[in-house]
């Protein structure tokens, strides 16, 4: 990122957008996001227009680097800071209880509040000149409502403005930062009910759960049915148009020659580079969950422009380095056995 040349008058000119309450399609470091001005519940139900997404889902809301939280939060606790204090600006997102004052249009009316201050240099150069750094930008992943979220200005564009008939939808105003870095969305800490549910992990990330826990010294929990809603935490998310099947690595020539046999073309998505001669189309992910991570939207996108019936991805470890990674490959396989039945019957 470091190469990257801002586009001052661009950022000047999409931070006025977000200010006349358009929307403003931006790059971070984890998946590019769709902008509105956060305290504008106007322009944050254009968000959840152009997303077709239930107006009930709450939306991060960005922050520059050194925004007042109180103006945000009612009340940040001595483990907000450290972790703001660890990890921020980065892909880490805290939930907190709201601040009266802030419209309930981006907690989708629940009493708490998503910040994250991301290191994306067009996105803190967009929140330094949005309200002369006072204000903050409420982002879901620039996707439609479901599916698999943007790494690139280009995935943003098909997203939204591919379909004529779509005008709701249109994004006027893509800002270019290139490839998302991380590829995989925040991980989400819970802290708003810190007091008597402990921190929970509502969604993981790159950011990892002993990484978290080494900060604040403390175990985190997972969400009971009180938590704050994530959306990302649906059973069906991330997911391409083509259904997507996960399978363990030594089911896998043994999936593809009955997919064969029945006649379906597979793509397959896999850790190691041996060829799987039945796979109609195949792609090498990288070994490390990092670069996995940063390859994976990008790949489901590429496999789902092929012309197959299915995808087959095979799990990767189930170690916890790899939690963000499998997260997001479950949502996509949501009812993947299902699929590969249905599939195999003739
Ligand atoms: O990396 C990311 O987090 C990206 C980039 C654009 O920053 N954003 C993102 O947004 O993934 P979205 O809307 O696709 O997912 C945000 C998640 C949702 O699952 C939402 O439910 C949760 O954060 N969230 C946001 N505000 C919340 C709140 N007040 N309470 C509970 N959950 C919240
Ligand atoms: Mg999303």
């Amino acid at each position: 990122m470091s190469n990257l040349i801002l586009d001052m008058p661009a950022i000047e000119a999409a931070a006025l957008r977000l200010e006349r309450g358009e929307l403003v399609a931006f790059p971070t470091e984890t998946v590019y996001g769709l902008g509105a001005d956060a305290e504008n519940p106007i322009a944050v139900a254009k968000i959840y227009a152009a997303k077709g997404r239930p107006a009930n889902h709450p939306v991060i809301v960005h922050l520059p680097p050194g925004a007042d939280l109180t103006h945000w939060a009612q009340h940040v606790p001595s483990q907000a800071h450290s972790l703001i204090h660890a990890f921020w600006p980065g892909p880490l997102t805290l939930i907190l209880q709201r601040a009266l004052s802030i419209p309930d249009a981006v907690s989708g009316g629940q009493a708490t509040i998503g910040v994250r201050c991301p290191s994306h240099p067009v996105a803190q150069a967009l929140l330094k000149i949005f309200k002369q750094g006072k204000g903050g930008i409420a982002a879901p992943s620039a996707n439609r409502f479901g599916r698999v979220s943007p790494t690139t200005a280009q995935h943003v564009h098909e997203e939204f403005n591919s379909d004529p008939n779509n005008m709701i939808g249109l994004v006027e105003c893509i800002l270019d930062g290139g490839q998302s870095e991380v590829g995989i969305e925040s991980t989400i800490v819970d802290l708003s009910r810190i007091a008597t549910h402990g921190p929970v992990l509502l969604r993981p990330g790159f950011i990892t759960a002993s990484e978290i826990e080494q900060v604040i010294g403390a175990a985190l929990r997972m969400p009971d049915a009180q938590a704050p809603r994530v959306s990302g935490s649906l059973d069906s998310h991330y997911a391409p148009h083509t259904p997507l099947a996960l399978v363990e690595e030594h089911q896998l020539a043994h999936v593809l020659a009955a997919l064969q046999q029945v006649g379906r073309r597979a793509a397959v998505l896999s850790r190691s580079v041996e060829s799987a001669p039945a796979a109609f189309a195949q792609m090498a992910m990288s070994a490390s969950p990092q670069g996995y991570a940063h390859d994976l939207y990008a790949a489901l996108r590429a496999m789902d422009a092929v012309d197959v019936d299915i995808i087959v991805v095979t799990a990767p470890p189930h170690h916890a380095e790899w939690d963000g990674v499998n997260d997001r490959l479950q949502r996509a396989a949501f009812d993947s056995v299902g699929v590969l039945e249905r599939m195999l019957q003739v």
